[in-house]
């Protein structure tokens, strides 16, 4: 069980995150614990202006216990050099810290298994920009509501918090027409980070 996750000044926030980290890998709050390979908490240091934030792992993932390491993966951190990032300066995690046999959907009951351990996550990084990849993870961070093709590429400030909505890269493996905007937001995103 996480304990309390307020960013005290005492405390070291690279240790926050390795804490939460080993408390990921010894998670059994829902079945997903028992069918994954490895859990992922997501990587990135603490002092990260940005946050990428997907769905669930998924087999490469569960593999390798590292974030976005498979095909769309390829595609979100090739995107992410290009507008100007260097790898190790984000963060990049997801919704979901186990992978959902067979890629499925994250179902209400994971999310609210799960959801303290991201929660936890941000409150240590407090990034400028959390840029939300798909629909899962706009509609647990900003709103259930909202409809990704409706509402990606605009900046949304939520309790303080600035988002930026956009595809997830999984997405544009699927439809190539939409890279540019994918391409856009990101860079959408870096220009809100310098922003002072
Ligand atoms: N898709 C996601 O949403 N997250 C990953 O880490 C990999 C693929």
């Amino acid at each position: 069980m996480v304990g309390c996750y307020t960013n005290r000044m005492h405390d070291v926030p690279a240790d926050m995150l390795a804490k939460i980290a080993s408390e990921i890998h010894a998670c059994t709050a829902c079945p997903l614990h028992a069918t994954r390979t490895h859990a992922v908490p997501g990587e990135g240091p603490p002092e990260a202006r940005v946050v990428f934030i997907g769905e669930a792992p998924g087999g490469d993932e569960d593999l390798q216990g590292r974030p976005f390491v498979g095909r769309s993966g390829q595609l979100l951190r090739k995107t992410i050099r290009e507008t100007g990032w260097r790898e190790d300066e984000v963060f990049i995690g997801n919704v979901l810290k186990c992978r959902p046999p067979n890629n499925a959907d994250p179902v209400p009951e994971q999310v609210e298994a799960c959801r303290h351990f991201l929660m936890a996550q941000l409150v240590i990084l407090r990034p400028k920009v959390i840029v939300t990849l798909g629909r899962h993870s706009l509609n647990l961070l900003i709103s259930p509501e909202l409809k990704i093709t409706k509402i990606r590429g605009q900046h949304i400030k939520k309790n303080g918090q600035l988002y930026l909505p956009t595809y997830h890269p999984a997405m544009i493996l699927r439809n190539a027409r939409l890279e540019p905007e994918f391409r856009h937001d990101l860079a959408k995103a870096k220009a809100l980070c310098e922003r002072s």
